[in-house]
């Protein structure tokens, strides 16, 4: 009965490699917990309003539950002549309470039905999600308390360019993920809305409650309009666009521990567990957990990419071509999902090079525009003040010296206004202490900063 649940219409079985292409039951059963909840709910509100017996809705309840039970003790034999998994669970039903199974799908359809699944779906893994990325940023938190005075050198175009403590370097981070669970809670609520109802695209005859239903389901509202509530998945377009958000994150912390901990920074230690050797070269020990984000974030890129052009086409209501939202969408779960799990223990477990930090911001004359800072103050206009620095720095190149190396004499050659004073300007603790206001490296204003983050995450 390879056409079982539409055999009607149909004078002969379906091809049987059709039935194979077109089947999804392979990587949506995953949605079995949610399209149980959501028949649940479905057959409760139809039993409200009088469509189901009470009996009938007991004994689909029961019935839907022991199927459940079924899946999870992997008991349950997943047909692909079924096709997905609404249509498995459907079909067994049946077989196990008879023809009141067959009264399930009243006032329903499969494509309210797996928008309803879906979103339920996304809205519980968001959830999970969130708690990860809290989890990674309180290990932020403590690791950045710990090196509010850690002094490093702050780059641009990945040239020394002034100190910065490490504090505040985590603290950039834990600003970048803080606005990407914003964007989850926001996106939240637009995926937390209920399609049922909406039956195959006109809404059904049926008296139905469908506010009910939502609120059996836990949504904030319905879908206010059937054609678009059956057919559109900018939800889970959003969702991905978020998570490639979150990935190009990670991929940027990546490409900075990659670099800090190769031979040539030495600025960070990845702990042996979070590495892997090489086959041939015994000295190697390879930072492949963050090489490996780097990568992944590639992978859900091209899951954005495939729903948004999955969608750009499809006329209303809903069309086949919306099975395909799912691998993508649970691609980009999964490699978010990982990413983050590996991201939130190894964070708190790097072990900084404070000596080795510091040796690197000593070099590169990154305290050049403190000194430039230091003639403003002395009436000299910046622009000319820069033009003196300049001079002094390649002096300084030139003897292989940095600034605060040159003697007063040295120093004076370039502005007869330059005094003793001049030396505290050029140490690294006075150029990062100087820099104390709001979002500022001062390691006050880092301190000050980690105490708000802590209260901004318990906000979100
Ligand atoms: N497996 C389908 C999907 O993923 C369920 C909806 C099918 N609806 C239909 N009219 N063929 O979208």
């Amino acid at each position: 009965e390879s056409s079982g649940m539409w055999g009607g219409r149909f004078s002969e079985a379906t091809d049987a490699f059709v039935a194979q292409f077109t089947a999804s039951v392979q990587f949506d059963q995953r949605l079995y917990r949610q399209d149980i909840q959501g028949s649940i709910a479905h057959a409760t509100m139809l039993a409200s309003v009088g469509v189901l017996t009470d009996a009938e809705r007991d004994d689909i309840i029961k019935g839907l539950s022991s199927i459940q039970a079924d899946i999870e003790s992997g008991r349950f034999e997943w047909r692909i002549d079924l096709e997905d998994v609404h249509m498995n669970i459907e079909h067994r039903l049946t077989n196990l309470i008879g023809i009141t199974g067959k009264k399930l799908h009243t006032g329903r359809s499969r494509n309210d039905q797996v928008a309803t699944d879906i979103r339920l779906y996304l809205r519980d893994e968001i959830d999970q999600l969130m708690q990860l990325l809290a989890k990674l940023e309180r290990g932020i938190l403590t690791l950045a308390s710990q090196h509010t005075d850690t002094i490093m050198p702050g780059f641009t175009h990945l040239q020394t360019a002034q100190p910065v403590t490490f504090g505040h370097h985590l603290m950039a981070w834990f600003e970048m993920l803080l606005r990407d669970g914003e964007r989850l809670i926001d996106l939240r609520r637009r995926v937390n809305r209920l399609p049922l109802g909406s039956a195959a695209l006109a809404g059904t005859t049926y008296p139905i409650n469908r506010e009910y239903t939502a609120k059996l389901l836990g949504f904030e509202a319905v879908c206010e309009n059937s054609l678009d509530a059956v057919s559109d998945r900018d939800f889970a377009i959003e969702f991905t666009s978020a998570a490639a958000l979150i990935m190009m994150h990670l991929s940027r912390i990546s490409e900075e521990l990659v670099l800090w901990t190769s031979a040539q920074f030495r600025f960070v230690q990845i702990p042996d567990r979070f590495c892997t050797g090489s086959s041939i070269m015994p000295q190697k020990k390879n930072p492949d957990v963050p090489e490996l984000i780097r990568g992944k974030s590639g992978r859900v890129y091209g899951d954005l990419m495939s729903l948004l052009t999955l969608m750009k086409g499809q006329p209303l209501a809903y069309n086949k071509d919306n099975q395909e939202d799912k691998e993508p969408l649970f691609d980009a779960i999964d490699t978010v999902r990982g990413s983050l799990l590996a991201f939130a223990d190894m964070i708190p477990a790097l072990v900084p090079n404070i000596e080795v930090m510091k040796e690197a911001a000593l070099r590169g004359f990154s305290t050049a525009t403190d000194l430039a800072d230091y003639l403003v103050k002395k009436n000299i206009p910046f622009r000319d003040a820069h033009e003196i620095v300049g001079k002094a720095v390649a002096l300084g190149v030139r003897e292989n010296r940095d600034l605060s190396e040159l003697t007063l004499a040295e120093l004076q050659q370039f502005s007869s206004l330059i005094e003793q004073d001049v030396f505290a300007v050029l140490t690294l603790s006075g150029s990062v202490a100087a820099r104390d206001h709001l979002g500022g490296t001062a390691p006050r204003q880092v301190k000050a900063a980690i105490e708000r983050a802590a209260g901004r995450l318990e906000a979100l």
